[in-house]
């Protein structure tokens, strides 16, 4: 059996999205079919459609999503039908080297469902980061789904999907930020804001914003900051080693991707201190630093991907420290719209004034 639903597509590299009848499967052997009840508008659905990811159009956007699970294919025992759950663009495999080796967080052979999703005329859909979740119902590997409170706003849980997991996990994973640690945001865009939440959650003493609009700093400081700095006016390098004593913090997390914010982070470190990229760079980028002061400077250069979370592990934590209200993702929700609202949505990612439109079914 399979199911028609509506869901959003991307047919061609520029166009504006459209809203399409899909055709949805049962779920086979190891996949689960979710029932989407909120998902995310990110900035990487904008790159999938404007061509910047791959070329496998037509592409069913949408990945930072909660929903509950309808039904479950043969095997599947780790989430059942009614199960609210988030989804997760890394399902663990348990057998490549990393997972073998107790580091599943890094595994590299992570997995989707493997039956396609398709238009009414049978063309295959490229679901974005295997999700494809601007859609009714979506049809996921069970290991992307994680099972969490009921109780929590599926607008606001379905964002650990991506992005705001990115942003804590790179401050409390990847960048081990702890208790009495000095921190750098360099970009607060919802990624960087996430930073900074979880650097707060983790008792960093002084947490330093910096942006180029002043209106990302007013929503940082609300966030957590303690200290903001528009790179714009100010040399960031000089103004966060001012606020820290003038050595430097102990983590900056560079949350926008581009050679020139990461040398800005890998000098605005204190010696032996570390970096976080989170930021995605393109293709083209390249960065030139002197090998003397990578030597020099010591400490450590680190790569964040989605926060190196575990999604069984960090799912559940962060949703109850959010309802217990110590973690305040509805900060993240600008807007809610509808899933027929999601190219507007993608138009108003330009002016600076959204966290995150967030589709709600
Ligand atoms: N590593 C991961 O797994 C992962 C997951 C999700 C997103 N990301 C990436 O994180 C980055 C941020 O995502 P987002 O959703 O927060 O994007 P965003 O566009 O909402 O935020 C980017 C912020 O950076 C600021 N900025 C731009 N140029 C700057 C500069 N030169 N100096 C200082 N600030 C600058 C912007 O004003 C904005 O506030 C993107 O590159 C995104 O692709 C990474
Ligand atoms: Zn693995
Ligand atoms: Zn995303």
């Amino acid at each position: 059996m399979s199911h028609q639903v509506r869901g959003v597509v991307a047919r061609g590299k520029g166009a504006p999205v459209s809203l399409e009848t899909i055709i949805v499967p049962d779920p086979g052997p190891g996949e689960a079919l979710v029932k989407i009840e909120a998902c995310g508008v990110c900035h990487t659905d904008l790159h999938y459609r404007e061509g910047g990811i791959n070329d496998d159009f037509p592409f069913l956007l949408g990945h930072e999503a909660a929903g509950v699970v309808e039904s479950v294919g043969e095997g599947v025992t780790d989430v059942a039908p009614g199960d609210f759950v988030i989804l997760n663009w890394r399902a663990v495999c348990g057998q490549c080297r990393a997972c073998l080796r107790g580091r599943p967080w890094y595994c590299f052979n992570t997995h989707n469902a493997k039956q396609k999703m398709t238009l009414l005329d049978g063309t295959e859909l490229s679901p974005a980061l295997g999700i494809g979740a601007f859609a009714e119902k979506t049809l996921v590997a069970a290991g992307q789904c994680t099972k969490v409170d009921r109780s929590a706003s599926a607008a606001a849980a379905g964002l650990l999907g991506c992005g705001v997991m990115a942003g804590i996990g790179a401050a409390i994973n990847t960048g081990n930020v702890g208790r009495g640690d000095s921190v750098a945001v360099i970009g607060c865009g919802g990624v960087g804001d996430a930073a900074i939440m979880g650097s707060n959650l983790a008792g960093a003493a002084k947490i330093i914003a910096v942006d180029l609009d002043d209106r990302k700093l007013e929503t940082a400081r609300k966030l957590g900051a303690t200290h903001t700095v528009n790179s714009k006016e100010t040399d960031p390098v000089e103004a966060i080693r001012e606020l820290t004593g003038g050595h430097g913090a102990d983590v900056v997390i560079e949350a926008v991707g581009r050679p020139e914010t990461y040398q800005q982070a890998f000098y605005a470190r204190d010696l032996a201190g570390t970096v976080v990229l989170v930021g995605v760079p393109t293709p083209e980028m390249k960065l030139e630093l002197p090998l003397l002061d990578v030597f020099g400077r010591g400490g450590s250069l680190k790569s964040s991907w989605y926060g190196d979370c575990l999604p069984s592990r960090d799912f559940p934590m962060l949703i109850d420290l959010y309802l217990q209200g110590r973690l305040n993702l509805d900060a993240f929700v600008t807007e809610t719209i509808a899933l027929d609202d999601v190219e507007k949505a993608f138009e108003r990612m330009h002016g600076g004034d959204v966290l995150r439109s967030v589709v709600v079914l």
